[in-house]
């Protein structure tokens, strides 16, 4: 049977993997291009990047976007390298929209060019917003971005919430960079209101600088928070999210931590990726190697896709939880301005 355009094949199997996971949201990464260069992702000279030609193109994105829905796939999650560098982002976001089955279009960006786009994803029907922010004090964001951005950040982030989007903080704390920073970004979302996620350093790294030492764990972020006053309230989570959440007591405010080293979610992953240059990940610790930009390129119908991708996701590998247990991580396992994160 053959997929036709938006069509749902209703009696399409669903993919599942050994450990029974079912897909449910897929994380596109639409460009390994960035306006920042983050110490932990790049090195100072960069990092090597896709010729423009090996990019999907918007037209590609959009067909695998409504093959994967047609695979069960409700939420998709924009991400780079940076999103919002990749011109008219926002008429992606709408075709995006338009397929049947995708409730949700949200998107992880470093917020810098967020002030100029917000109004326009909004209209495109973007749904939420991830900005990264890793420190609050001017000079170290330069020093860790190598970019002059923090008051562009706070500015877009106001004019974001102002167009009426959801909006959540990701801040990777790394032993010796920032940790020092953790009940001021504790207090930064009781001033603002911002749920600010703290995550766990992952070796994900392009500057190869990741070791164990450097991962402030979820419990150590926790015992600071509390040793400087606040009580922490715990959510009921939503064990597929990656967040743990906690309310902070008397304040109206929410903190999460993304636990993936000392706590890996790996049992209840309902993630997909696609990488700029078409690759398809079944884990984020996977290399990319499942090639379907090569098929639709060769001109291959819907179907054959899905059935590709179903065989891919058979062989979806048990996660971190397993490169743990064999004492397997290193720094550098994959690159984060490739696979979005
Ligand atoms: P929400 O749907 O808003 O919860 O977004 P998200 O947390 O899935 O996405 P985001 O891009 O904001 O990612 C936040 C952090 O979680 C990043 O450091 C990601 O790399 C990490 N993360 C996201 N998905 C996974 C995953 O499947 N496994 C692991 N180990 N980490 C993940
Ligand atoms: N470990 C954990 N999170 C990371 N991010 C980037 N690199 C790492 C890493 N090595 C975060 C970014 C962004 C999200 C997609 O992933 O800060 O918010
Ligand atoms: Fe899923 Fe892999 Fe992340 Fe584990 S490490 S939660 S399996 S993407």
């Amino acid at each position: 049977m053959q997929f036709n355009g938006n069509a749902f094949e209703a009696d399409r199997l669903k993919p599942i993997d050994s450990l029974n996971r079912i897909p449910q949201k897929l994380r596109i990464s639409i460009t390994d291009r960035c306006n920042m260069h983050c110490v932990y992702c790049m090195p100072k000279e960069g990092l090597q990047l896709y010729p423009k030609n090996q990019i999907l193109s918007y037209e590609e994105i959009q067909r695998l976007a409504a093959i994967f829905a047609g695979l069960g796939i409700k939420k998709i999650r924009l991400t780079g390298g940076e999103p919002l560098v990749r011109p008219e982002i926002e008429k992606l976001v709408c075709a995006l929209s338009s397929i049947d089955g995708i409730k949700t279009i949200s998107m992880t960006t470093n917020g810098l060019l967020l002030n100029k786009k917000a109004a326009q994803l909004k209209i495109a029907g973007l749904h939420g917003i991830n900005v990264s922010l890793d420190t609050l004090k001017p000079d170290r964001f330069k020093s860790i971005t190598r970019i002059d951005g923090l008051s562009q950040i706070l500015l877009s982030l106001q004019t974001a919430r102002d167009e009426g989007f959801e909006i959540k903080i990701n801040t990777v704390i790394i032993r010796g960079q920032n940790d020092d920073e953790i009940v001021d970004f504790a207090k930064f979302a009781i001033a603002t209101g911002y749920p600010v996620r703290f995550i766990e350093f992952m070796p994900l790294d392009g500057s190869h600088i990741w070791n164990p030492s450097l991962v402030v764990t979820k419990e150590e972020m926790i015992q600071r928070i509390s040793q400087s006053g606040l009580e922490l309230l715990p959510l009921n989570n939503n064990l597929s999210d990656p967040a743990r959440l906690y309310a902070i007591k008397d304040n109206r405010a929410t903190i999460g931590f993304i636990p993936s080293i000392s706590e890996p979610f790996c049992g209840a992953c309902d993630r997909l990726r696609l990488t700029s240059d078409g690759k398809f990940l079944t884990c984020i610790f996977e290399r990319p190697k499942n090639d379907v930009k090569k098929l639709i390129r060769a001109g291959k119908s819907d179907t054959e896709i899905a059935d590709y991708l179903m065989a891919c996701y058979q062989k979806k590998p048990p996660g971190l939880i397993s490169l743990l247990e064999h004492n397997t991580l290193r720094s550098g396992l994959n690159l984060m301005n490739t696979i979005g994160g």
